[in-house]
């Protein structure tokens, strides 16, 4: 049996994660270490209450204490590392905590991962670090795709925090020689994903006849690539591939916003009966400052080395994540709690 930390792994892809480690690494323990900020929810996991294989702990990757105790105690073979601020458009209203989380946190954790990859030597130990396509910048429509070798280039405070932490991570490896895998992906979409992103807020606020509030034109363009498939992707590169690179991971389906809003409309009104009256519902509004136009990924160098390349259709993937939603309105009205309110107040509300 492997034991291995996954960091935010109560947030929406470290949940899609740890659900597709529980079925499909029955040899893999987990500790998820989480500080269940506003997007991290611990009844996403209310099912592994009773699961030996599964441990949650609530804390902070910042608390250097809290990960030697946890690193003395598990010895842990490997680590997923998610835990992050994640939202673009709130690192350009409060960039502090992204620097904070994402620098700094991801800092502690490579300094407690040396620590005890040092001390007790663990076999063919990971670190694999999760990242974004952002930190690579903005491509022209007609640009290549981002490959591994493509030059940092970050926007937005998000993106700019990421590529920090990616360089931190590199640097571990570099200097220190701790065995560390970078993976920078492409927008995720699908089952609990907070309703602060696009593809989730656009279905909920179909079904609550809201605006469907479109940035500039909606022509920026994004590589959608389905939750299921990065899970997939990111357990591949964890055990295969090689200490101090860079793995690239996209879904091959570049849409542009406006494409993918009024996609939305169709099925949901096609899955709800409601003949093709939401598109209605679009309401362009004020640029995203810094707004990055295209992001593409070239996953060439994953697919020949790692052996991965994404199943899912944007279609059929998007389809099953508006069911889930559907199928999961509960879910979804209690998260939408006083601070999600607020969020989409400030941000929507002028
Ligand atoms: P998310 O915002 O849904 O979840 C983040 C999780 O981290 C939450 O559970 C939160 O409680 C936890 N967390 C935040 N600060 C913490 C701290 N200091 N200590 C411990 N836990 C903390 O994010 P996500 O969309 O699941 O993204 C996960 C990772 O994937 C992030 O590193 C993000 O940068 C990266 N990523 C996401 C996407 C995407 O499309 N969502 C794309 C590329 C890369
Ligand atoms: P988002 O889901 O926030 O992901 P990211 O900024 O990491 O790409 O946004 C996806 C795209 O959708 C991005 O180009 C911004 C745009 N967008 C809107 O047009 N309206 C919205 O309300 C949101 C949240 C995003």
């Amino acid at each position: 049996m492997k034991t291995i930390l996954v960091t935010g792994g109560s947030g929406f892809i470290g949940t899609n994660f740890v659900k597709y480690v529980m079925t499909h690494y029955p040899q893999w323990n987990i500790l998820n270490l989480d500080a269940l900020t506003y997007a991290g929810n611990p009844e996403n996991h209310r099912e592994l209450s009773d699961d030996p294989r599964y441990t949650f702990v609530h804390g902070d990757i910042l608390d250097a204490g809290l990960l030697k105790k946890l690193f003395d105690a598990h010895r842990f073979d490997g680590v997923f590392h998610f835990a992050a601020e994640s939202h673009v458009d709130r690192s350009i209203t409060g960039p502090e905590v992204f620097l904070n989380t994402n620098i700094m946190g991801t800092f502690k954790l490579l300094e407690a991962s040396l620590s005890h990859f040092r001390k007790n030597k663990p076999a063919d130990f990971r670190f694999l670090h999760v990242s974004t396509d952002e930190v690579y910048g903005s491509l022209g429509f007609e640009d290549p795709a981002f490959r591994e070798d493509t030059p940092y280039d970050p926007s937005s405070p998000y993106s700019a925090s990421k590529a920090s932490s990616d360089h931190f991570a590199k640097a571990y490896f570099k200097t220190y020689g701790l065995p560390v895998v970078v993976t920078n992906c492409s927008n995720n979409y699908g089952p609990y994903q907070f309703p602060e992103k696009l593809i989730p807020l656009v279905i909920l606020n179909i079904l609550d006849k809201k605006p469907l509030p479109v940035y500039g034109k909606g022509e920026n363009i994004r590589d959608w690539l389905y939750v299921a498939d990065h899970c997939e992707a990111l357990a591949k590169v964890f055990e295969k591939g090689t200490a101090g690179e860079t793995y690239n991971i996209g879904g091959g389906e570049e849409k542009n916003n406006l494409e993918v809003v009024q996609t939305l409309c169709d099925l949901v009104d096609q899955k709800t009966g409601k003949n093709g009256t939401s598109r209605d519902l679009i309401t362009f509004v004020a640029d995203r400052p810094g707004h990055d136009i295209r992001y593409a990924i070239n996953s060439d160098k994953t697919r020949d080395e790692i052996g991965f390349t994404a199943r899912y259709s944007f279609e059929q993937a998007l389809s099953d994540t508006i069911d889930w939603y559907l199928e999961n309105l509960d879910w979804v009205r209690s998260i939408q709690t006083g601070e999600y309110r607020q969020w989409i107040e400030k941000q929507y509300g002028r």
